[in-house]
């Protein structure tokens, strides 16, 4: 089956988007486990790109990235937590991933990164450490098709989700409003996400909670039907 790579969030019209994290995969098994998600109706494959500096683990490359651009068509999402996001996202341009999500934090000019993004013909993201406040996206929060809100301190997985950043999910779909994606990643799971559906949420990134679970398509089942539940309650409330 192939698919027309590039951005792929124009074309993923669903109210919740899954979106499992690779990072807690069996990397030894990495083939086997892409397979598992996809086969549990993965909607989007998220990668966790660390380097050390701006977070203090490390975890793939473009090299990993290009592994699996070669096995599957399925979007590829990429989270760079790195120092310098204009080198990198050349990089995983390269590897053929379908959408670059950046750190705010990185970076002085973010609209040109989203203008290269978009240029390149991928999705572009924007997100922020959970201590940075909503305010420091709004140069770039008309262009962006994403914005990803942190519920964990990047840089490892399996956290617990942080209460606090409830209230920066609906600050930023309030922000965005309806058209376009608001992402949540780190420690979600059926509770914690559909709390942040809730809120406004429709993407959600989980790792440990999808990929260390006995059963990956159960898993993927369940956080899809509590995050809907949880966007309908949204919708409820008219707040998004
Ligand atoms: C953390 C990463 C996350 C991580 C989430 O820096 O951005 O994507 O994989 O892992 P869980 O879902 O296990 O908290
Ligand atoms: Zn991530």
């Amino acid at each position: 089956m192939s698919r027309t790579r590039g951005n792929p969030w124009p074309g993923l019209s669903a109210d919740v988007l899954v979106a499992p994290s690779l990072l807690a995969a069996d990397f030894a098994r990495l083939g086997e486990q892409i397979d598992a998600a996809i086969a549990a109706g993965a909607d989007v494959l998220h990668m966790d790109i660390m380097d050390g500096h701006f977070v203090p683990n490390l975890s793939m490359g473009p090299g990993i990235a290009a592994s699996v651009r070669a096995y599957t068509d399925h979007p590829l999402d990429v989270h760079v937590m790195v120092t310098d996001p204009a080198y990198y996202i050349e990089r995983f341009a390269d590897a053929g991933v379908d959408s670059i999500t950046f750190h705010i934090e990185a970076t002085d000019r973010p609209r040109q990164l989203v203008d290269r993004l978009h240029e390149l013909g991928l999705g572009a993201g924007v997100t922020m450490r959970p201590g940075t406040p909503t305010e420091a996206i709004t140069e770039v929060a008309d262009v962006v098709d994403l914005v990803l809100v942190m519920t964990v301190e990047p840089g490892y997985g399996g956290q617990a989700f942080m209460d606090d950043m409830l209230d920066k999910v609906a600050a930023v779909r309030a922000m965005l409003g309806d058209e376009r994606r608001v992402e949540v990643d780190g420690g979600i799971d059926t509770e914690t996400g559909q709390r942040c559906a809730t809120r406004g949420a429709d993407v959600f990134v989980a790792g440990v909670n999808i990929f260390r679970s006995e059963d990956i398509r159960a898993a993927v089942g369940r956080l899809r039907q509590a995050t809907r539940d949880g966007r309908r309650q949204c919708g409820a409330a008219g707040s998004g």
